[in-house]
């Protein structure tokens, strides 16, 4: 079994999750999600990257009309995804396709008061520190001077991180930074630990090469839907049988490590 994945880059089987607007807006250093909306300049235009599921963004937009509010997510291409992310969306909010790396190019003349993006940034350098790099960079372009930037969560712990989430890396775009300056510091903010990444590598394989992508985790970890590339259909839903498959693909996982170990272990 390799630990690549079927030819995917591994962060286009990362898991969508749908993280709540409360517990997003502490992450993202507000004291409560009313400060978060008290905090945005009237009429300013924010974007979340790597949206996913949360209602960070829905539930914003309906408590400030004036705010236009963009959800970016490559999820969003999977009509399932797309669908539940917009359900009950009020107007003021927009769910687009695309890249975390070409950003500027999917929006082109945008640009942000806010950008708030949360567990995207850790799979973007899984593998290669490249497209976390270039997301960084790209997030920087589109930022307004002195526009709040979030991005998390900061990875400096050893245990597995969802056991442990942290708060975010925020800054403001500054006249004097450069984006490359930025997007180092990003990285190296939001970079999991050599050991994690070698286990959600391995997690990432053998899930694709076991059941498919991964296209939904529901709250406490379930799996909420599977793509079966033999059948080209979802499998699922799953709720709480769904843990079975967690643990399957975890067992797999340990074996494939035990039996494969890093040269760091
Ligand atoms: C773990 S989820 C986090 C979702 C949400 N922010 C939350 O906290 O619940 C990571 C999201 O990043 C998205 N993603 C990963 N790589 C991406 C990329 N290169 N461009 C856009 N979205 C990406 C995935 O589709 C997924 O929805």
């Amino acid at each position: 079994m390799s630990c690549e994945s079927d030819g995917k880059t591994i962060y286009e089987s990362a898991p969508t999750t749908d993280r709540n607007a409360e517990l997003l807006a502490k992450r993202h250093h507000f004291d409560s999600l009313d400060s978060l909306i008290d905090y945005l300049p009237r009429h300013a235009n924010v974007l979340d990257v790597g949206a996913g599921l949360s209602n960070l963004g829905t539930t914003v937009a309906g408590a400030r009309p004036d705010v236009r509010w963009i959800n970016f997510d490559f999820g969003y291409s999977d009509p399932f995804i797309l669908d539940r992310a917009r359900a009950d969306a009020p107007g003021n909010i927009s769910f687009v396709a695309g890249d975390a790396t070409r950003i500027s190019q999917t929006l082109p003349g945008e640009e942000f008061d806010a950008v708030f993006s949360y567990w995207m940034f850790p799979h973007l350098s899984i593998d290669s520190e490249l497209p976390a790099e270039n997301a960084a960079r790209q997030i920087y372009r589109v930022a307004k001077q002195d526009a709040l930037i979030s991005i998390g969560p900061k990875t400096d712990m050893r245990l597995f991180p969802l056991l442990h989430e942290k708060e975010s890396f925020l800054t403001y775009k500054e006249s004097t930074l450069h984006e490359d300056e930025f997007s180092k510091e990003v990285v190296l903010a939001t970079k999991l630990g050599p050991l994690v990444r070698y286990i959600s590598r391995i997690n990432n394989s053998v899930a694709a090469q076991a059941i498919g992508t991964t296209v939904g985790i529901q709250r406490d970890g379930f799996v909420l839907r599977v793509y079966d590339r033999q059948t080209n259909t979802y499998v699922g839903p799953f709720t709480h049988s769904g843990s079975r498959i967690i643990g399957s693909i975890a067992t797999a996982a340990c074996r494939y490590v035990v039996r494969n170990p890093p040269h760091f272990l």
